[in-house]
């Protein structure tokens, strides 16, 4: 980082004298910073906290989900055929993309889509979303309630995705609840429903794991992309065993976070592997 800030100081001294910087979020944080003229002392530290922020926010929440959908789909039923099933669905897929798969190969993944959606609703990274009030003259609400510039407000992700009401059986994790309204033939007289609207990206009043509105997750797609790519990859290659008993969640902090001890049974499909060279 100190190197980074150095270089980014001299380019901007002299931008000839220079060969171009990495075009990356590093160099980013630091024209940011420089351009908003924070105070030069200890900057490095405030940058590597945003740097972290941002690895939090892009790459441990698509870990955490990832695991958190292989501990859901491998602890239930065998009976329900979840991995068969996903299996099936990632070769279709690579069969049809010829192994290159592109963003509208990655959208025929339903399964896996409704399957990783499924587990964040039962997951929520975020178990809460918090707002802060910030209009000078605060908020009135519908019923009345004004709440004054500064006040806390929050609203639980976990209580929503839990309520019976909206989600029948809402304790179990139902890896096709979603894909399966999609694969319903339309009744007579009503639209099929649009695949967007069932999506792991698609956020809702009722639907928080990236939040909702203005400031709702801007990384989702790419997460959801990322994600299908890497099941295709582990469900076409290995074969993992059932786990018997599920794992309860640990936390960090307020982070529900997958479990990290015992056991799974994973080997290479043999088929898969590639053979020696030579
Ligand atoms: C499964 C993966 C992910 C989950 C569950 C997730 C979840 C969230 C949540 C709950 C928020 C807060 C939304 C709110 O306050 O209303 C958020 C914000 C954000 N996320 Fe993600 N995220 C994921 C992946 C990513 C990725 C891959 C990136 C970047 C490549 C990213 C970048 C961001 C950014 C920049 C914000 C702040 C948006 C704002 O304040 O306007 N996220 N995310």
């Amino acid at each position: 980082m100190l190197q980074r800030l150095a270089d980014v100081e001299a380019m901007n001294k002299d931008p000839n004298g220079r060969p171009a910087l990495p075009n990356d979020l590093i160099t980013w944080l630091v024209e940011d910073s420089l351009h908003r003229g924070e105070p030069r002392k200890g900057l490095e530290n405030l940058l590597i906290g945003r740097l972290f922020m941002a690895n939090f926010a892009a790459i441990e929440t698509t870990t955490m989900t990832i695991t958190s959908t292989l501990f859901d789909i491998l602890s239930s039923s065998p009976a329900k055929k979840f991995a068969e099933t996903l299996r099936e669905e990632a070769l279709n897929m690579l069969k049809a993309s010829n192994s290159q798969p592109k963003k509208e190969d990655l959208l025929r993944m339903v399964r896996t889509d409704s399957s990783m959606k499924e587990t964040l609703r039962l997951h929520a990274i975020f178990k809460a979303l918090a707002r802060e009030v910030t209009a000078p003259k605060g908020v009135t609400m519908e019923n009345g309630l004004h709440l004054p510039k500064g006040s806390r407000v929050c609203i639980s992700s976990h209580g929503l995705h839990n309520d019976e009401s909206i989600y029948p059986n809402a304790t179990t994790y139902d890896a096709f609840r979603y894909s399966r309204v999609l694969e319903q033939p339309a009744e007579n007289g009503t639209e099929s429903p649009k695949p967007l609207s069932q999506s792991l990206a698609a956020t809702s009043e009722v639907y928080l794991p990236f939040g909702h509105g203005k400031h709702s997750c801007p990384g989702r797609f790419f997460a959801a992309d990322e994600m299908k790519l890497v099941f295709a990859y582990i469900f076409s290659k290995y074969e993992i065993m059932p786990i018997e008993e599920k794992r309860s969640d640990l936390a960090i902090g307020f982070f529900p976070t997958p479990a990290f001890n015992g056991p799974i049974k994973i080997r290479r499909r043999p088929e898969t592997v590639p053979s020696k060279v030579g």
